[in-house]
């Protein structure tokens, strides 16, 4: 994981907790429109990857153990995790691509529901991704890989010379010189891994994505609204195909790239097809990114445009996250994938407790004010989520009252402890298990481990019932909380 070049160390800081009464008089515990659906309060789960569902992709019964545990804290909503969209075999992340996987996601919804006595409502975030490749052993790469062209025999002075020779003698040229013979794409694939971008128009699937995507985003919607899902989270966020498209490095040629107007395109187009899908009364946002955090990079001015058209399309909530791009992530171990939260972009999207001198609490929630003002400022009332380093009670209600945003995130602070929502409720906020913001778990994520919390990943290990994670030294779920057997609060 990258680090910031000035290493403070930085501690939560929770602040006070209020009592019950002043928890039901907050603007954080008091109830918001979004959309088709109510949600009791603006606490907000932000979809995180438990990496728990089955290699094809299938609800698995630690995916419901997962999401039941999460609904018993009872936030107003929770995003389950990334979900596919498309018929390719994704390894243990949800997918949705397919009617076939809406008997598992149905029973998701329905834990969730009995668990949070209806209280707590679940959408699911649609994603889509390229292809990418792990990097390659540069053995493999010179004599399998790489398609030898005449660009190659001419830099090499090897015209006549037959391809197997060419592939031998790139295999052993001085690192220096073989930035002259490959193009920089083709040095990407050697030294990060092969990786599809938007631009690569040459590519017909690529071209095509105009027309093949708003289908597949539109068919997986109408799919979670039969799994009974209060609605859809567009992931147009990070490192993926949409963030892309909206990328200010988008720069393809068919009016879906360059001016921000054309890169807008193809997301508002996917909203429309989704909508006509699901219906005007169902849900329907998106996550996308207040800065790209990259060079040549999107920024806030982009992102509020872009806010703007989304809520004149119609768009019910916009939720808004920072960085997270493949552009400048670490490179990655031979036979390992690059990975878009290693570097100085991954770092703003989760930002941990060694930081620069900003810190990492709060990173996002000035530029999601400047977006919510500019939705604000062409008459619309979208309301708007930010996520990044928030974890307690005084900091979630004064941006609130500040009119900075309209529900609050918590993501890591909710992996570490699900109940944050009932306990502060409650009045019982000192009971909180603050998040340290270590990134232990999202180092757990990064290698497609099923993600817990080191703050109570080994307690009470050794009693009888408790799951344990696949290699048998963690649990998988937050110990219970007496607390949520208490009878419904009003
Ligand atoms: C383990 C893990 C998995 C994540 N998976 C997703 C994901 O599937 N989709 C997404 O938009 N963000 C994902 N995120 C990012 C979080 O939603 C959130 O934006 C980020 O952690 C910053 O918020 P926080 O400081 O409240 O944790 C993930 C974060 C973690 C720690
Ligand atoms: S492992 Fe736990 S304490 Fe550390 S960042 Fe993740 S949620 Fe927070």
């Amino acid at each position: 994981m990258w680090r910031p070049p000035q290493r403070i160390k930085w501690h939560p800081d929770p602040g006070s907790w209020p009592s019950a009464e002043a928890a039901a008089r907050s603007l954080l515990y008091s109830p918001i429109r979004v959309g088709g659906t109510g949600l009791s309060s603006r606490t907000w789960v932000p979809a995180m990857v438990p990496w728990r569902a089955s290699a094809k992709g299938h609800v698995t019964d630690a995916n419901i153990e997962w999401y039941d545990r999460f609904a018993r804290g009872r936030p107003g909503a929770i995003v389950v995790e990334a979900t596919g969209i498309r018929e390719v075999p994704s390894g243990p992340l949800l997918r949705i691509g397919d009617d076939r996987f809406i008997a598992g996601l149905a029973r998701l919804t329905d834990a969730v529901r009995r668990a949070s006595g209806g209280e707590t409502r679940l959408f699911i975030q649609l994603i889509d991704f390229l292809a990418i490749r792990r990097r390659p052993e540069p053995e493999k790469f010179f004599r399998r890989h790489l398609r030898i062209g005449d660009r190659h025999r001419a830099a090499l002075d090897a015209r006549d010379w037959p391809e197997d020779a060419v592939r031998e003698r790139l295999a052993r040229l001085p690192q220096a010189e073989l930035a002259q013979v490959l193009d920089a794409r083709e040095l990407e694939a050697l030294r990060m891994g092969y990786r599809e971008r938007v631009t690569d128009t040459d590519l017909a699937h690529i071209r095509a994505l105009p027309r093949t995507l708003p289908d597949l985003f539109s068919a997986a919607a109408r799919r979670a609204r039969e799994a009974g899902f209060d609605g859809v989270e567009l992931h147009y966020a990070h490192a993926y195909t949409m963030a892309s498209f909206l990328s200010a490095r988008n720069d393809r040629a068919d009016g879906y790239g360059g001016p921000r107007v054309n890169r807008v395109r193809l997301p508002i187009e996917v909203y429309r097809r989704v909508r006509e899908a699901v219906g005007a009364d169902y849900t329907v946002g998106c996550r996308y990114l207040a800065e790209e955090c990259i060079e040549d990079g999107m920024g806030v001015e982009d992102a509020a445009w872009f806010g703007v058209e989304f809520a004149r399309a119609g768009m019910d909530f916009l939720s808004l996250s920072r960085g997270g791009k493949f552009e400048d992530a670490r490179q990655p171990a031979v036979g390992a994938s690059a990975y878009p939260y290693t570097g100085p972009s991954g770092y703003e999207c989760m930002p941990q407790y060694v930081s620069d001198e900003r810190g990492p609490f709060g990173r996002n929630v000035e530029p999601a004010a400047r977006i919510r003002a500019a939705v604000r400022a062409a008459g619309f009332s979208t309301p708007v989520v930010v996520s990044g380093g928030i974890h307690g009670f005084d900091q979630a209600e004064a941006l609130l009252r500040e009119g900075k945003a309209d529900l609050v995130g918590f993501a890591r602070q909710s992996l570490a402890d699900p109940d944050w929502f009932r306990k502060v409720k409650l009045g019982r906020g000192s009971e909180v298990r603050v998040c340290r913001y270590t990134n232990y778990c999202e180092a757990l994520d990064q290698k497609h481990a099923q993600v817990t919390c080191e703050l109570w990943d080994r307690e009470a290990i050794e009693e009888p019932g408790v799951g344990k994670t696949a290699d048998g030294k963690r649990r998988m779920l937050p110990p219970a909380w007496p607390g949520n057997a208490l009878p419904r609060d009003k």
